[in-house]
């Protein structure tokens, strides 16, 4: 597994590249003056000369690859200087290329919409309610919403983020889905925060600290399944603008605690759901089970959400109930129920007794 990652990376980044070559072919020579310009008029601290000196396209976008300002995760410097020279046949190509199947021509600085809730959402009032009077009532600055895997805190989060948005017309939220670096992070949050681009000397994290230090409006930052990029920087990125953003409050789900201590954080452990929302859950799934069976099913599966969904879909498919249940007894999951790895170890297992095909459909249904 460990290989697997470097690996993979590699690759997604190769690809980047060679999709950026392509990109660069296609820049004519007087784009490319422009782009030249545009960069320069913009953040007078680029080395002018290097700048000065870049005679093709290939070259350009290497450049701005190096130093960072464009990346696999964040291609919106890009976007803008293809858009501004006018070139909107690229831009769409690289738009439709990084983020396949997107609407022609977002605006940078425009709000984007928040994600859906799931039709099927349940429960959870509690904690939604809890999270909303920390950030509203006492003015927390930092809310993590922490549990394994499966419970349902991404659904939680956007939730939170729905109901700040409804309630408080002059909040802004910010919602980021899961991004793998913190610069990419901190990109996408200056992207929705400015309708011009930010500067492309400096690096992203320090703007994005000095842009959110002096905000105006208030602003709750969603940040979505954190765990990959937490460590040193991510906490001390956190830390700061638990400490000098005042306008600015984080919200951020994750299987794991951050690595510091500030009366400002409030915690919110997302426990299973209980045996009747469990049950109820299964029923909105519109499943051919019994009242015993869905609360029997809802028990075995320790109310977690994401093994009831993904009960609830072989239910839906023909899965016989009381061999379900049999199945999900025999491997005793509801005993697993505060341990992720032990969940999934036991998911693992139980999901080996089925056909390819089978797992294969259970995959593509809990991503
Ligand atoms: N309260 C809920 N009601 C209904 N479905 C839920 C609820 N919470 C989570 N789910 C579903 O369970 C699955 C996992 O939820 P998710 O929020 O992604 O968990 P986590 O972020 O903790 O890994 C998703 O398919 C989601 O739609
Ligand atoms: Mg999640």
């Amino acid at each position: 597994m460990a290989d697997v990652t470097p690996l993979r990376t590699c690759t997604k980044e190769a690809k980047f590249n060679y999709f950026l070559v392509q990109i660069a072919d296609e820049i004519t020579k007087d784009e490319l003056l422009e782009m030249r310009f545009l960069c320069l008029n913009l953040d007078r601290n680029l080395p002018r000369g290097r700048l000065d000196a870049i005679e093709e396209p290939r070259e350009f976008v290497k450049f701005l690859r190096r130093r960072g300002i464009i990346s696999p995760g964040n291609v919106s410097f890009l976007l803008w200087l293809l858009e501004r020279t006018g070139n909107k046949r690229l831009a769409n190509m690289v738009r439709e290329r990084v983020i396949p199947g997107s609407p022609p021509s977002p605006e940078p600085g425009k709000p984007r919409s928040l994600p859906c809730l799931t039709t099927n959402f349940i429960g959870r009032e509690t904690e939604v309610e809890e999270i909303i009077t920390k950030l509203r009532t006492d003015r927390l600055r930092m809310i993590i919403i922490i549990s394994p895997p499966g419970m349902g805190k991404t659904q939680v989060g956007i939730s939170v983020s729905h109901s700040l948005k409804i309630r408080e017309t002059d909040l802004s939220v910010i919602y980021v889905e899961r991004l793998d670096k913190l610069t990419d992070i901190c990109g996408e949050i200056l992207d929705r925060l400015s309708n011009r681009p930010w500067s492309i000397s400096e690096d992203l994290i320090s703007q994005a600290k000095r842009k959110l230090s002096v905000l105006q409006e208030d602003t709750v930052i969603v940040l979505d399944n954190t765990e990959d990029v937490q460590g040193r920087e991510f906490d001390d990125f956190a830390k700061w603008l638990v400490q000098f953003a005042p306008k600015v409050q984080l919200l951020i789900t994750t299987h794991q605690d951050v690595g510091f201590i500030s009366a400002d954080i409030h915690k919110v452990q997302l426990r299973p759901l209980d045996v009747n929302l469990s049950a109820e859950l299964l029923q909105k799934l519109k499943v051919d089970c019994s009242e015993k069976q869905v609360k029997h099913l809802g028990k075995l599966c320790g109310g977690v959400p994401l093994l009831l969904i993904n009960c609830g879909c072989l239910l839906k498919n023909g899965f016989n109930p009381e061999i379900l249940i049999k199945e999900l007894r025999d491997n005793s999951i509801q005993l697993l129920k505060f341990n992720a790895k032990e969940i999934y170890d036991a998911l693992g297992r139980f999901v080996k007794k089925f056909s390819e095909d089978m797992v294969g459909y259970l995959v593509v249904l809990s991503v």
